[in-house]
């Protein structure tokens, strides 16, 4: 047993019936509480959807899940776990002015003032999809913030399979016969607090459509159940795979970032095309250290530091 494990007991039982079947008297004895307090857990886990059985082993666990216990399990760490709020990252940054620590990590099921990157707005189908705030604190230089949003943006990638539109948004595959880019499946936000020469903490925000099916016409949006429908995603487990990935890319950081930049260039679907940015149009060339895209126009070649990427078809 951890004893600096802060989880909920339910999170904890979950985590040991990973190994296979266990009684409530041995779960008992190994966390030091009573037979009831296991099976309140178990219970508890049941309510949130978590797939419980008892079998002739004992307690077996079969995955699922989506509520405080479960994800705290999935995430190792206690996730603050909300039904509905206004916004994930709204709620975060007001915890970390009051002290969070690094790794907090706030998901909501329902958000009904989503925000998204530019002043948009984030909407999200009520349990369908993800919507989650992780607390960081790198020692990074406030100048390397925009980083963390591409090494967010390849962790993505490297869990779901799907391609990063510069900066971090997550896409689809173009349909079949089709040029450029699929419609968009998850988005990024992150919102910093920072000093001159120092940043205090960075609150990032993931948008990520899992099984939704209705959009508002206006967005060119799909989920990704639809874009790998080869793949069962269970949102629960998805979560937990998210988090550890994006916490290692963007400390990665630290000490490697042309690694984390040699990895998000392989997961571009951007480089290599011919890109509008702005005022800027041109062949998407390469991606600078401190995380610019660079385009080779008409006038040479200019480094692009913010902005949408639409794709331009050659005539
Ligand atoms: C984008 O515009 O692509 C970024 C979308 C980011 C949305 C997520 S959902 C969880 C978190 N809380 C928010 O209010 N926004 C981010």
């Amino acid at each position: 047993m951890d004893p600096f494990d802060e989880r909920p007991l339910g999170a904890k039982v979950a985590g040991a019936l990973e190994a296979g079947p266990l009684s409530g008297q041995v779960l008992a004895e190994h966390f030091g509480v009573s037979r009831q307090a296991v099976w309140k857990a178990v219970q508890s886990l049941r309510t949130e959807g978590v797939d419980l059985r008892s079998e002739s082993g004992g307690y077996a666990l079969y995955g699922g899940g989506f509520g405080a216990l479960s994800l705290s399990w999935r995430c190792n760490r206690p996730v603050i776990f909300k039904a509905e709020t206004g916004s994930t990252n709204r709620d975060l940054f007001q915890m970390a002015m009051d002290g969070a620590e690094a790794g907090t990590l706030v998901v909501a099921e329902r958000q009904v003032a989503g925000k998204g990157r530019l002043g948009r707005s984030w909407v999200s189908e009520e349990g369908k999809n993800l919507s989650f705030s992780l607390l960081l604190q790198p020692s990074l230089p406030p100048e390397q913030a925009p980083l963390l949003c591409l090494a967010a943006a390849l962790a993505i990638h490297e869990v779901t399979g799907l391609g990063i539109k510069w900066p971090n948004d997550i896409l689809a595959p173009a349909a079949p016969g089709q040029e450029g880019f699929g419609p968009k499946v998850a988005g990024i936000l992150a919102e910093l607090h920072a000093e001159v020469g120092h940043l205090h903490f960075v609150v990032l925000g993931v948008g990520l459509n899992v099984h939704a099916q209705d959009f508002p016409e206006e967005i060119l949006a799909t989920s990704l159940s639809e874009a790998v429908p080869e793949k069962t995603w269970d949102r629960g487990a998805l979560l937990g795979e998210l988090v550890d990935r994006i916490e290692s890319r963007c400390y990665q950081l630290q000490s490697d970032p042309a690694g984390v930049l040699r990895a998000w260039r392989a997961g571009s679907v951007t480089l290599g095309r011919r890109v509008r940015v702005g005022a800027h149009t041109g062949l998407a060339v390469d991606l600078r250290e401190d995380g610019a895209l660079v385009l080779e126009t008409a006038s040479g070649r200019v480094p692009v530091l913010a902005g949408d990427v639409e794709m331009v078809t050659q005539r």
